[in-house]
């Protein structure tokens, strides 16, 4: 069973708050030096990976209960990257912070929660041919993505916006914009419930495996304080145990949801 302090900081902060161990070489971490020094792309971590996978399954369920209309290939690519990316701006974040296993002072908080900034910052800069890479990479493996056109500014900006605010909550209570409601794009909530399940379940220095069951019913928990949507709750709850404990509540469809809102930056 998983502390309250643990626990929290999963869930508000994500992956790798408290279990990245700073000489892992495959993860984002280190990358802003690494691509200075090679002109190499940055190499995404084996849970950067798993996000996107989740986010796509996620997407997959909620078309197929009518919950949410199918993405177009540009969409797919634009949850592809920003699932891929979501925590790239950690690199930024000093790793006394990322790696302790103490519980962080609210300014250390602060700091760490920049981390959303500075990935929008950081991806808003890229060149097409960036993402395009990766896009590559995807296809290569199967995923239903297109290449960006080389002057598609907005894809651009609704990764590097849904990367900022992937830890924002329906209620209001996220960071960094403390976005709400329908502001929350549906690219955010699907990011934000992927990448808490996700840290929920792994094994840790800190932590053993959350089993499946637990893992939902925490992500239950924050549906039922407002901050994470409850259809895409429901969605990974599906795949988590392939629906023997899907709740059947009926749950207002996000058919209108756009995958990046247009949220106030
Ligand atoms: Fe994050």
């Amino acid at each position: 069973m998983l502390g309250l302090t643990a626990l929290y900081l999963l869930i508000f902060l994500g992956e790798d708050i408290m279990g990245r161990h700073p000489s892992r070489s495959s993860s984002l971490s280190g990358f802003t030096a690494q691509a200075a020094a090679s002109f190499k792309p940055p190499q995404p971590c084996q849970h950067a990976k798993d996000v996107v996978d989740i986010c796509f399954n996620l997407v997959h369920e909620l078309v197929k209960t009518g919950k949410c209309v199918r993405l177009n290939k540009r969409e797919n690519s634009i949850l592809y990257l920003s699932a891929l990316f979501h925590d790239i701006g950690k690199d930024r974040v000093p790793p006394e912070l990322l790696y302790a296993s103490r519980k962080l002072t609210e300014k250390e908080f602060d700091k760490v929660k920049e981390h959303t900034q500075f990935g929008y910052e950081y991806l808003k800069k890229q060149p097409i041919g960036f993402f395009n890479r990766y896009l590559k990479e995807a296809q290569r493996e199967g995923y239903d993505v297109a290449l960006l056109g080389e002057h598609d500014k907005k894809a651009v900006e609704s990764i590097s916006r849904t990367v900022r605010h992937h830890h924002e909550k329906l209620n209001g209570t996220g960071y960094p914009a403390g976005l709400k409601a329908r502001n929350v794009s549906l690219g955010m909530r699907v990011v934000a419930v992927a990448d808490a399940y996700h840290a929920l379940r792994s094994k840790r220095s800190y932590k053993e495996d959350c089993p499946e069951g637990e893992c939902v019913n925490t992500l239950w928990q924050e549906v039922r304080a407002g901050r994470f949507d409850g259809n895409v709750v429901e969605a990974m709850t599906f795949i988590a145990d392939e629906g023997q404990r899907a709740p059947s509540r009926k749950l207002k469809p996000m058919r209108e949801m756009r995958l990046a809102a247009p949220a106030p930056l």
